[in-house]
């Protein structure tokens, strides 16, 4: 009897490894953001989008040192979304970053210690460029919504931070590998908030759809994440599929290749790899992109804003530009290429004038990381993060060619 119960227990334990223990509660939930403005100082939102692929493309070229992760700091353009943590939670404003992948809180707001809290004995430290968080890692309760509720994740409290004024810290949802290096005690990376959502079975999919609407006034709630899922309510079609593309640096994050041209045939950026990142407002191309299309539009650069500026006359004959991704063509109208004339105060620049969203990303083609489509393309294309798949979508939204601008 000995050796066929111990069969059985055997079998019945292989029965309930490859059974699929994860009960999944519902397929998806969304979590609102808003954008917030603070362009304060000299720096002009080009310097400071500069800055951050800056720190991108050192990251390779450095190859991975220990916890370097990228500059959402001294961010002029945030987007924040409220996360709760412990139980009951505390509320945390917590910038919502493409570009990195470790969740913390305390930089404003501190941590409070609740029957949830587990220290981990850890310490955790991450480098953004220009700024900078260290502290305790602790596994604890993190309250998305009603409906996104991740037990035990693995959070930082900060017991310094730089550069993180008028937020309380990162909510990082790039790819998990960015965490590699930023625990004291091991080079394992440190599960995402999708990881545990979707270890956890809140969500049926290992993915994130982001949805950013144009503003013309803020602050303003205009931005939708979706966990597990798409919206199909924030875009219209279908949505295209493309692999991450395999050249580094821009494989390290959320990183496609793709071209574009200027109206039917300017030719402004033949095919390259870059990084599609929500902590990056401006579509940054390589300076000789960035050169073709200054010649091309018409535009002089504006030294109060650091962005191209355009007459009226040659704004009224601005072409569109199409941007060319896994063989689906994006257009981005003439309206989607200019900065709301409504927010031209809150980035240094005159009431009247006309600026241009497409800036100079400071180097070269060829440095494997060749454009940033940051926020202002965001607006005017659903995007889907797959983690699963390796795979980020795109789709038309009712705003694509929307002339709120
Ligand atoms: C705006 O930025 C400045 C300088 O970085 C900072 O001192 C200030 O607290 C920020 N204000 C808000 C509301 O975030
Ligand atoms: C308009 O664009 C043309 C080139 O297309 C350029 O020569 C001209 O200087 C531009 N006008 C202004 C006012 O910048």
């Amino acid at each position: 009897m000995f050796p066929s119960s111990s069969l059985l227990a055997t079998l019945l334990l292989a029965l309930a490894v490859s059974a699929n223990p994860i009960v999944v509660r519902q397929s998806k939930a969304s979590l609102p953001f808003a954008l917030k403005f603070n362009v304060s100082g000299s720096t002009t939102l080009p310097e400071i989008d500069r800055a951050r692929a800056a720190a991108l493309i050192s990251k390779a070229k450095n190859g991975k040192r220990s916890g370097i992760s990228f500059g959402v700091t001294n961010t002029a353009v945030t987007y924040t979304a409220d996360v709760g943590v412990g139980s009951p939670p505390t509320q945390y404003s917590l910038l919502i970053d493409t570009g990195s992948s470790n969740t913390w809180v305390g930089a404003g707001t501190s941590y409070v210690q609740t029957s949830t809290s587990q220290d981990t004995g850890n310490t955790v430290s991450v480098s953004y460029g220009s700024g900078s968080f260290s502290g305790e890692e602790f596994l604890d309760t993190v309250t998305l919504s009603d409906d996104l509720v991740i037990d035990g994740q693995s959070i930082g409290v900060a017991n310094q931070a730089q550069g993180f004024d008028g937020v309380d810290g990162i909510l990082g949802i790039g790819p998990v590998d960015l965490t590699v290096g930023t625990l004291s005690d091991s080079g394992a990376s440190v599960p995402t908030v999708t990881d545990n959502l979707f270890q956890q079975g809140s969500i049926s999919s290992n993915s994130i759809g982001i949805s950013y609407n144009p503003v013309s006034r803020v602050p303003t709630t205009n931005g939708e994440l979706t966990f597990g899922g798409t919206d199909s309510s924030k875009f219209t079609g279908s949505i295209s599929f493309v692999d991450i593309t395999g050249t580094s640096p821009a494989s390290e994050f959320w990183g496609v290749d793709q071209t574009i041209t200027y109206g039917t045939s300017t030719s402004i950026l033949r095919s390259t790899a870059g990084i599609v990142d929500t902590g990056t407002t401006l579509v940054l191309i390589a300076t000789d992109a960035f050169n073709r299309y200054k010649s091309a539009v018409g535009a002089t650069l504006d030294h109060a804003t650091g962005l191209l500026k355009i007459s009226s006359s040659n704004f009224s004959r601005l072409n569109s530009l199409f941007f060319n991704i896994g063989g689906k063509s994006y257009e981005l109208t003439a309206n989607a290429q200019i900065w709301p004339r409504s927010l031209n105060s809150q980035i240094g620049g005159t009431s009247g004038n006309i600026y241009l969203v497409v800036a100079d990303l400071g180097s070269n083609t060829g440095q494997g990381l060749d454009f940033i489509n940051g926020y202002t393309f965001l607006e005017r294309f659903y995007t889907v993060f797959d983690t699963g798949n390796g795979r980020i979508g795109f789709a038309t939204t009712p705003n694509t060619k929307s002339t709120i601008n």
